[in-house]
């Protein structure tokens, strides 16, 4: 669907979010040809350059960035639609050319791809010099906060200058294509529904898997760690999905609304519920702790943790959640593990049969539903469990629309205007709220995590958070 013609600001238009991931996936929607004639995209930044320098850095960034599309004869027609100002976030500098430039007439939206503390000398300026109206869109992306004081203070901040309609705060996870299968999975067939509660859901578990492990961002890693930077934003964002209330219909407010109700019901977890780690050295592999180049770091790379929901819904089944950073394979995937049959009418059939529904996020986006039939062959009724695999990609076939990265499906929302997949202000403070405990009481105690093997499934001690409950975790393929 095109979009109104819009100008976008991005401040911090010459950092690496921008030119891995913003810029080229703008130009993947304007050869999808969803910018608007006329549309344009503003780089603001510190940087002392001019148009052409700005063009050129981004021809680059697509060159290095870009998919498949990168050579695409498009490209000229792209960056002609880029301009850039030099600007003192801070000061004065640069903000009455920024004021010349973006138009009164067309949707407004700026990207604060800057550290927060800029958030709110931005939103001053913005204000200041009549940049922003009342329809205008601000973007900001995570850390958005370290815990429940600064993510309110960075709220506060920018409700002074902004709307909450006017706010959309990006968790990427949001924008990937499987994340909102998973509601169209629950809310959209008769299947599923019926059985999505405790009496029939022994329990659920939410992998996100990565094979990296702290790149070249260990200072901000070290001082984050695996539960601020992965689970109080994107594996919540997957339980809430996962666990909430149909809302009534899928607009910005109603889904919100939900989420938030999930987050409010989740019970405070419990220390011997969760395990920490953090990855060792290998032979040919430096340690997280050389990594991040802190010797005494008790920074964790992975969590495992048991949660619970305290509602009517969901009242005795537990969902399990782990993530982590070198870990055997990459791999995101929602398991819902259903109950076991009451009763087999299959006499000598003694194995465990469950039904598994599992919804890989990435890679290989699809799903597979585990289900109990007869071993093929002479042998009598002798069951096995097989998986009926549902690959998007397959199912769909080769007219499905190219893979659309998160950050640019995300990004064309916020010109469209549509909320719905982006955090709410108090959606995120309840987040917070329910993950400081946590954190505050690993401080309190100076935990020390359990260390793990790279490429291993993390520490011995997340398999018997499981064991403990006779269940398992899934296998992450390598
Ligand atoms: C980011 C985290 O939000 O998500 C990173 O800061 C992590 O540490 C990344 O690697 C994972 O995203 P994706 O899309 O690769 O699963």
């Amino acid at each position: 669907i095109p979009v109104d013609e819009f100008d976008l600001v991005i401040f911090g238009g010459t950092g690496d979010l921008a030119r891995r991931k913003i810029l080229p996936g703008l130009f993947r929607r304007f050869l999808a040809g969803q910018m608007t004639e006329g549309s344009r995209i503003v780089g603001a930044a510190r940087s002392d350059l001019d148009n052409a320098g700005y063009r050129q850095m981004i021809r680059d960034a697509i060159a290095e960035f870009g998919g498949a599309e990168k050579d695409d004869a498009g490209l000229d027609g792209f960056i002609d639609r880029l301009h850039y100002v030099a600007i003192d976030a801070t000061g004065e500098g640069g903000w009455s050319a920024l004021s010349d430039l973006v138009r009164k007439d067309v949707v407004k939206a700026f990207y604060f791809s800057v550290a927060p503390s800029l958030f709110g000398a931005l939103a001053e300026r913005l204000h200041t010099h009549g940049i922003a109206d009342a329809d205008s869109r601000i973007v900001v992306e995570k850390p958005f906060g370290r815990d429940l004081a600064s993510a309110k203070a960075l709220n506060d901040t920018l409700a002074t200058h902004f709307s909450e309609r006017q706010i959309y705060r990006i968790d990427h996870y949001l924008g990937k294509e499987t994340v909102q299968n998973l509601m169209a999975v629950r809310f959209g067939n008769v299947l599923f529904e019926p059985l999505w509660n405790s009496h029939y859901v022994d329990h659920i578990q939410i992998t996100v898997a990565e094979t990296v492990g702290v790149g070249g961002r260990g200072t901000y890693y070290d001082t984050s760690g695996a539960m601020r930077d992965m689970v109080q934003n994107h594996l919540m964002q997957l339980l809430c999905l996962i666990a909430m209330e149909p809302p009534s219909v899928f607009g910005a407010d109603e889904v919100r609304d939900e989420k938030l109700k999930v987050i409010r019901a989740l019970q405070p977890v419990e220390t011997h519920h969760i395990v920490r780690g953090q990855y060792d050295a290998t032979d040919d592999a430096a340690s997280y702790r050389t990594d991040v180049e802190n010797p005494r770091s008790f920074t964790e790379s992975f969590v495992a943790m048991k949660v619970n929901i305290s509602n009517w819904r969901w009242a005795d089944t537990p969902f399990y959640l782990r993530t982590g950073k070198k870990m055997k394979g990459r791999a995101s995937e929602i398991a819902v593990v259903f109950k076991d049959l009451g009763h087999s009418i299959f006499e000598g059939d003694t194995a465990r049969h469950r039904n598994i529904l599992a919804i890989r996020l990435q890679p290989n986006e699809g799903m597979d539903l585990q289900v109990t039939i007869k071993e093929p062959g002479p042998g009598g009724m002798r069951l096995i469990d097989v998986p009926l695999d549902m690959t998007f990609a397959d199912a769909l076939g080769e007219d499905s629309e190219p893979a659309t990265d998160a950050y640019e499906r995300l990004i064309m929302d916020v010109i469209r205007g549509n909320q719905t997949l982006f955090m709410r202000g108090d959606e995120v403070e309840a987040a917070w709220a329910w993950t400081d405990p946590i954190i505050q009481g690993w401080e309190a105690r100076n935990d020390v995590p359990k260390l793990y093997d790279q490429g291993s499934a993390g520490p011995e001690d997340a398999m018997m958070l499981m064991h403990r409950d006779s269940r398992r975790w899934r296998d992450i393929k390598s």
